[in-house]
């Protein structure tokens, strides 16, 4: 399957975004905790989500779906995720801080390295032998045996994963943690504050620094997943590269502020409580430098939305990538097809653009999935987008929300 774009049209209306996937997969990670029923609202329905269902599912948990709520209860009766399963997407990691937590033990195949780098796990495995837990390391496996106990740890590098994964194993530890060097992205303090609800005692909420007494249990909840910030830049990006007009509402702000700072500076952008309107009339001559850096930071997950964006400019745009040693070439090669003119040397992509035209196209990840439609949207022409399953791990139906804009574009089999 691949989507037909046919560029040009300028994208105008309104769109809602819906839930986070990253927020939804460490939320559905932290499950493991408890056998009572924790409810989300608001969850997203893409395969990764539906993925981490049939793994959480396959080891156990009773999940239910009904629209956007997601219903999980029951205990584990396997500690062992099926591979067959487990490989299917990378947040399956999420599970191992819980399951630890609560079980004392898991098996878990690793998905391994991805289109935009190797993603090596030593941060999490550290952090769980901090916290006392053995970490036998298989390569593409992971075994973890032990009850977690209090410990004062340092992450080397603020990983959001990492964070995930040892705030839900020492929740239930014997004494008092203190993580250090968290990472503090909205979706991070989205799970300090569903763990929090419940029954966790975490302070610190939302900042580098969170110290957890340990309880003996957890009990259920229910949460709201929060806005997708990533969907939301992704849409003000389809707007803003097709110089349209628009408003994406069921979003906040706060949390894409880096990203909308670099719009504001270049178009007519309003900022409401929970929705942004954009009109753009011109292209800008550039997108300055931008460099990915943790939250509050520009994200790495926008960085290609701002590669296609720089692609319309005439003038030059650096784009230094930080976080992903493999997130710059793939989408550069895809872009230069369109007209454009990027070089990439070692994590720095120099970025010149203009008039693109359509292309034949492949997505290798998701996000630069994404980037490669809306490049296509605001080119002249007929553009064909190949591996869109990439952009379903993410997207609720990009191509039907980006048509209800206005966009010339639909899937073919
Ligand atoms: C999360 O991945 C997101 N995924 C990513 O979004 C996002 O790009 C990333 O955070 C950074 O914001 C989910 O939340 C499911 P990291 P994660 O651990 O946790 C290195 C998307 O498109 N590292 O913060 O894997 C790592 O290699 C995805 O939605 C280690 O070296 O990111 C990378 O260079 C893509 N050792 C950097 O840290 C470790 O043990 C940031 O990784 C862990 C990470």
């Amino acid at each position: 399957m691949e989507y037909i774009i046919n560029g040009g049209n300028k994208l105008r209306g309104e769109i809602a975004v819906y839930g986070a996937k990253n927020c939804a997969l460490a939320l559905l990670g932290a499950t493991t905790l408890t056998p009572d029923e924790i409810i989300l609202h608001n969850c997203p329905d893409i395969a990764d989500v539906a993925n981490m269902l049939k793994l959480l599912s396959a080891m156990g948990k009773t999940v239910s779906r009904d629209g956007n709520t997601v219903c999980i209860k029951g205990e584990l009766v396997s500690t062992c995720a099926p591979r067959s399963i487990a490989t299917l997407l990378r947040g399956s990691a999420l599970i191992l801080g819980g399951t630890v937590a609560k079980y004392n033990q898991i098996a878990l195949p690793l998905p391994g390295g991805c289109a935009i780098g190797s993603r090596p796990m030593d941060i999490h495995f550290r952090g769980l032998e901090a916290l006392g837990v053995k970490v036998l390391d298989a390569g593409d496996m992971v075994s973890c045996l032990g009850k977690p106990h209090g410990a004062d740890h340092t992450l080397r590098f603020a990983s959001v994963g990492a964070t995930e994964n040892l705030l839900c194993a020492c929740v239930l530890a014997d004494g008092q943690s203190v993580i250090r060097n968290c990472a503090i992205e909205p979706e991070v303090a989205a799970l300090e504050q569903l763990l929090i609800k419940m029954g966790a005692q975490l302070d610190g909420v939302g900042t580098d620094r969170i110290v957890v007494n340990g309880v003996r249990s957890l009990h259920g909840a229910e949460f709201d997943v929060i806005p997708d910030r990533i969907v939301a830049a992704t849409y003000l990006s389809a707007i803003a590269a097709t110089l349209g007009e628009g408003v994406v509402s069921n979003c906040n702000p706060d949390h894409l502020r880096a990203f909308l700072q670099l719009l504001q500076e270049r178009f007519d952008v309003k900022v409401y409580e929970n929705k942004v309107y954009l009109r753009s009339d011109k292209h800008p001559s550039d997108y300055g430098t931008i460099v990915t850096a943790p939250y509050p930071l520009f994200p790495t997950d926008m960085q290609s939305l701002v590669m296609s964006l720089a692609a319309c400019c005439s003038g030059e745009t650096i784009i230094c990538e930080q976080l992903f040693e493999n997130r710059l070439t793939h989408n550069a090669e895809q872009l230069n097809k369109m007209g454009a003119h990027i070089t990439v040397n070692g994590n720095v992509a120099t970025v010149r653009g203009g008039d693109l035209h359509g292309a034949n196209l492949a997505a290798k990840d998701l996000r630069g999935g994404a980037g490669l439609v809306i490049a296509a949207l605001a080119a002249s022409g007929q553009s064909r987008v190949g591996g869109i399953e990439h952009i379903n791990r993410g997207y609720v139906d990009l191509a039907g929300n980006l048509s209800s804009l206005g966009g010339n574009i639909y899937l073919q089999n």
